[in-house]
């Protein structure tokens, strides 16, 4: 890309033609996510940005992004966020980018529980396979008083949760196991919840690419 001397509109331009042409679905969006993300500004701010000339350094960083995505790497990879039910979730390769459907989910448990004892402020939830752990911080910072216990496999992915308990303010409830689903849990349990990894093989070789060579093959595939 040549973008010496570039205002931030001619490089987000640039930049969506470029990710079009390297099979990104949402090449306007993922340029101005990656520049926003370099520039360390909110997207929406990036908009009242548009004439302000690019310094080299800047240039390069957004060079760097834009280059990452074209061959594949997910966007909340590159920029180690992902919003999920209102909140911002910290995410990095070891575990999988949440996905809206998934907020279905916690909104389905939450009405189950708010419809229980105590309007569910009583209540202890496992969360089985909790990956950046966005249904257990979810519930958790939704539900004043509910307990959680979140369970994972992956060592890594339980410190991408606890960090992002940390970060909304929830880690007091909920504790972490490392563990294969339910074999490491304790006491009693108002409601088990859980996303598994539910993809064949054969889907797994034909998936995107960003999915196929990014996210961790533990989250997604099947046993
Ligand atoms: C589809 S991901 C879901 C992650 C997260 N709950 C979400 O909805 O975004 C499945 C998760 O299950 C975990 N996992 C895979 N095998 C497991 C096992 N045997 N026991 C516990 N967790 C497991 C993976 O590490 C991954 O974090």
């Amino acid at each position: 890309m040549a973008v010496a001397g570039r205002t931030v509109l001619d490089v987000l331009r640039l930049s969506t033609v470029y990710l079009g042409e390297h099979g990104s679905g949402t090449p306007r969006l993922d340029a101005e996510l990656l520049c926003a993300h370099a520039l360390g500004l909110q997207r929406m701010d990036v908009y009242l940005q548009f004439d302000r000339p690019l310094r080299d350094g800047e240039l390069d960083v957004i060079r760097e992004l834009v280059r990452r995505r074209g061959r594949g790497e997910p966007v909340a990879y590159l920029t180690g966020v992902r919003e999920f039910y209102g909140r911002s979730f910290a995410v990095d390769p070891a575990v999988l980018i949440p996905r809206p459907e998934t907020e279905t989910l916690v909104e389905v448990v939450l009405r189950h529980l708010r419809a229980g004892p105590d309007g569910g402020r009583g209540a202890r939830v496992a969360d089985l396979g909790t990956g950046s752990g966005c249904i257990a911080v979810s519930l958790a910072a939704e539900m004043p008083g509910l307990r959680v216990v979140a369970t994972d496999v992956s060592a890594a992915a339980l410190v991408v949760a606890q960090r992002n308990a940390e970060r909304h303010g929830v880690s007091e409830r909920i504790s972490f196991v490392q563990g294969s689903w339910g074999e490491a849990l304790e006491g009693a349990l108002d409601m088990v919840v859980s996303n598994p990894p539910y993809v064949t093989t054969d889907e797994l070789a034909h998936a995107d690419r960003d999915v196929r060579d990014f996210e961790p093959h533990v989250a997604l595939l099947a046993g």
